[in-house]
């Protein structure tokens, strides 16, 4: 069963936690044992994790965050106006819901009220998100849930009864692989009935250097947030990696197409897991593969939409057209 909380305003649904901790310690295990050593990006984000990646969304560098918001400044009204009055707002991987704060705002210019239903893998995210918009929006109601993305789908579907918008933004979409990106959208429009719209923020493809820089900073906020995973690993397995024997890294892969990002092992790194009873010995140039970010082109965008049977509604760029905001519905 769930943990879940009721006050008039503001609800909350934890999934599974126990099963989520469980599985932390088993993907480490099977990703650390593997012969192409890696660990499941979406343990990034603990409360640590996800507060580093709010830095790293202000960076200069990572242009991601900037373009998306410049495309909602811009268009979140003609957005909101295609969706059906009143509808109700529901967002994939929310982190501190800064940039959704444009289609909230927009949303309740139009019709006065909304609920809106952010689903994130970190609860400390998501109360932090949750307690500064209420007190920003009087007509704003929150129903947070703390999960996976596809069991955050299955809730989304259960507490909105209302047409909605789900906005899937920060093009979080790239670290699927590309199929395993079509079957999840795929799974998102089964959820979806004709009123529903998608919203979808996708990165574009680009040159090396921009993407470079993007994912690997001169202040080391990416380091330290790549790095981020071993420390909890650490803390919460009783591990013993020595942080400074690992070095970030962020390769530019397939034309543009990838990011592949991990940790490089840089002197000989003996490490045991108490929690796993395991112990793991990595030596120089070992790489450890924390998570990939993968760009699209708007073909690409175009024929991931018809595989998983949207059809596009509108398409947005950013002035330097680095990035992309798709609004789709279920054909
Ligand atoms: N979803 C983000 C992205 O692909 C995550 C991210 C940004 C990231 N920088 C990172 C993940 C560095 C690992 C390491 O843009």
């Amino acid at each position: 069963m769930p943990n879940a909380q009721r006050s008039p305003r503001y609800a909350w649904i934890e999934e599974n936690h126990e099963e989520r901790q469980e599985s932390f310690a088993a993907s480490v295990d099977a990703g650390l044992g593997s012969e192409a050593p890696s660990l499941p990006c979406r343990f990034l984000y603990d409360a640590k994790g996800s507060a580093l990646f709010e830095e790293i969304c202000d960076l200069p560098e990572y242009y991601l965050t900037r373009a998306e918001h410049e495309i909602l400044a811009n268009h979140a009204d003609a957005i909101v106006a295609r969706c059906p009055s009143p509808a109700a707002l529901a967002e994939l991987g929310s982190g501190s819901s800064s940039k959704t704060r444009l289609l909230i705002e927009a949303f309740l210019r139009r019709q006065g009220r909304l609920r809106y239903v952010p689903v994130d893998i970190s609860r400390t995210a998501l109360d932090d998100a949750a307690k500064a918009l209420l007190a920003d929006y009087g007509g704003l109601e929150v129903l947070a849930i703390a999960s996976e993305y596809s069991e955050g789908l299955r809730h989304v579907g259960r507490e909105t009864r209302l047409p909605k918008l789900i906005a899937w933004l920060g093009s979080n979409i790239g670290n699927f692989e590309r199929s395993e990106a079509k079957g999840f959208v795929r799974s998102i429009r089964d959820a979806m009935s004709a009123d529903d719209r998608l919203l979808l923020g996708i990165d574009l493809r680009k040159e090396a250097k921009v993407l470079e820089d993007a994912y690997d900073d001169p202040k080391g906020v990416t380091s330290l947030f790549n790095k981020n995973l071993l420390a909890r690993i650490n803390h919460e397995l009783g591990g013993d990696f020595d942080l400074g024997a690992w070095r970030h890294r962020a390769r530019v892969v397939e034309d543009g197409g990838r990011v592949e990002l991990g940790l490089v092992c840089e002197r000989p790194d003996e490490v045991r897991i108490d929690a796993l009873e395991q112990e793991y010995s990595f030596s120089p140039g070992d790489f450890i593969h924390t998570e990939d970010s993968i760009k699209y082109s708007p073909e690409e965008i175009a024929e991931l939409a018809d595989a998983a049977g949207l059809g596009v509604e509108e398409r947005w760029l950013d002035s330097d057209e680095r990035f992309s905001l798709t609004l789709l519905s279920a054909r």
